[in-house]
């Protein structure tokens, strides 16, 4: 049998592997855009705000896109001990990447033409959506049938249709006919992408569930009626919780009523993880050596905190406060890093080293990293809030102060927004960099690779070794 994992091949692994590059590419603008807002007018000429900011973000998606879609790819196949098919996996794969070259190239060089978030010429759009559609097809392909599946394959199935259907949704304002109406335009795109990140997330949370299967040893936990009933809830805020996104829209009230009384069963969510959290540090004192289990366990503490947030978010009263405001970069931020990137970079650690273990330097810098990226995600979080706070107190103040005044008020809590990313991105590089030396040193010495009928073989057992 030919080996899984193949020099010069293309697999879900590669996704993985070029998702890290994008985000440390994503990490390098992010905090260059930081910079801009203590020195404003840094590179200027060649680097303006306007392209670091599409640079930064697009770089950030496009990991937290690539990671998801290799870690179904590849757990797909653990799952189902089929291999999938490579032409199909690398027909998206140069079909993706050549977009996101061509889409961050077109940044650096001034071309735009997009809505914010994707702020690319819509023409791209083209081959990203035939990249959603062909990955749709893939799992459809690969589950085969639903009968007795565990949750995790209902959550990347109903996350691949979302991604494809809420990409289509997010590009709709190219057709005169939705963007005619300015209050219209607005709701289906903000709408669009409240979803679009609740269809990521059912990727990602389904690849986390077959995670945690296998460093358990039980499947159990995703075949549970808890399991489902999350599932559904999840589903249900997907559809339908966007309304917080407009708010300040003068569009119907009972859209605004029913997203509210929406948003409002996540508490749910949020009760049941408080509920768990015993059960949580136990199994926490079993499994902490183990890389991926503790960036899951870091997720499920930013899953507490980005919910405790959205939700405060989504009371009206409060929205009026937080709208257009730092607290928003927060919440968006805590929740790609703290939630998404946690997530992924426990998956890449688990698939990227399935054969390959770190040696002892490496573990101490990706302990580190673990260490740093945490305490610094703290800080970096909280000098959002707290710029955000006063932000909106300067919004709904009536004295009139200017908007100079207010934002050289705001200086000392950018600066700390400054100094924690430099921490973020000193603790996430000592993670990437070891993952990466450790697979790129895996795939020179070939006695190391894994072939597909072992693979399948050590998925069935369902343990994992211990890094
Ligand atoms: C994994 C790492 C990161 C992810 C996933 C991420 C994600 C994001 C997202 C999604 C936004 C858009 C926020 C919104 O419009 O509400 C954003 C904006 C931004 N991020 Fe990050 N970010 C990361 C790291 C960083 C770091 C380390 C810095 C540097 C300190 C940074 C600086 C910024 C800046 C300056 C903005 C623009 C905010 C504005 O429009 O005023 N990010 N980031």
């Amino acid at each position: 049998m030919e080996p899984f994992i193949k020099k010069g091949n293309i697999t879900g692994e590669s996704y993985l592997i070029v998702g890290l590059f994008l985000l440390f590419s994503g990490l390098l603008f992010g905090l260059t855009g930081s910079l801009q807002y203590i020195i404003p007018g840094f590179l200027k000429s060649y680097l303006s705000f306007e392209k670091v900011r599409p640079l930064h973000v697009s770089s950030v998606v496009f990991w937290i896109l690539s990671g998801a879609t290799g870690s179904v790819f590849v757990y797909l196949a653990q799952h189902t001990k089929r291999e999938a098919s490579t032409g199909f996996i690398k027909t998206q794969f140069y079909l993706f990447f050549a977009s996101v070259v061509v889409i961050l190239g077109s940044y650096m060089i001034g071309i735009f033409g997009g809505r914010e978030y994707w702020e690319f010429n819509p023409v791209l759009a083209v081959p990203l959506m035939a990249v959603c559609l062909l990955f749709l097809v893939h799992v459809v392909k690969s589950i085969r049938s639903l009968r007795q599946q565990p949750v995790y394959v209902w959550m990347w199935l109903t996350g691949a249709i979302f991604l494809l259907f809420t990409f289509i949704e997010s590009n709709l304002w190219v057709f005169p006919y939705f963007s005619r109406n300015v209050v219209n335009d607005m709701t289906i795109q903000w709408k669009s992408y409240g979803s679009m990140v609740g269809a990521w997330n059912m990727l990602i949370y389904g690849s986390s569930m077959f995670l945690m299967d296998k460093i358990s040893g039980s499947d159990t936990s995703s075949h549970s009626k808890t399991a489902f009933l999350l599932f559904f809830t999840g589903l249900f805020n997907l559809m339908f919780n966007w309304g917080h996104h407009i708010y300040t829209l003068p569009t119907h009230g009972y859209i605004k009523h029913i997203s509210y009384a929406v948003s409002m069963t996540e508490l749910f969510i949020l009760g049941r993880i408080i509920y768990n959290w015993s059960a949580t540090v136990n199994k926490s004192k079993r499994y902490f050596h183990h890389l991926s289990f503790r960036f899951l366990l870091a997720a499920d503490v930013w899953v507490f905190l980005t919910l405790l947030l959205a939700i405060l978010m989504s009371v009206p009263g409060i929205n009026r406060y937080t709208h257009g405001t730092h607290i928003t970069v927060a919440h968006t931020m805590g929740a790609t890093i703290g939630i998404n990137t946690f997530i992924l970079l426990a998956i890449a650690a688990d698939i990227l080293t399935s054969n390959c273990r770190f040696s002892v330097p490496q573990r101490k810098f990706i302990n580190r990293g673990f260490w740093l990226t945490n305490i610094s995600l703290l800080l970096f979080w909280c000098s959002l809030m707290v710029a955000g706070i006063l932000k909106a107190k300067w919004q709904m103040s009536n004295h009139n102060i200017p908007f100079s005044s207010m934002m050289l008020q705001l200086k000392p809590w950018f600066f700390a927004f400054f100094i924690s990313g430099v921490m973020l991105l000193s603790g996430f590089s000592l993670i990437i960099f070891p993952v990466l030396k450790n697979i790129f040193s895996c795939y020179s010495k070939r006695e190391k690779n894994i072939t597909f009928h072992e693979f399948s073989h050590y998925s069935s057992t369902k343990t994992i070794p211990v890094h």
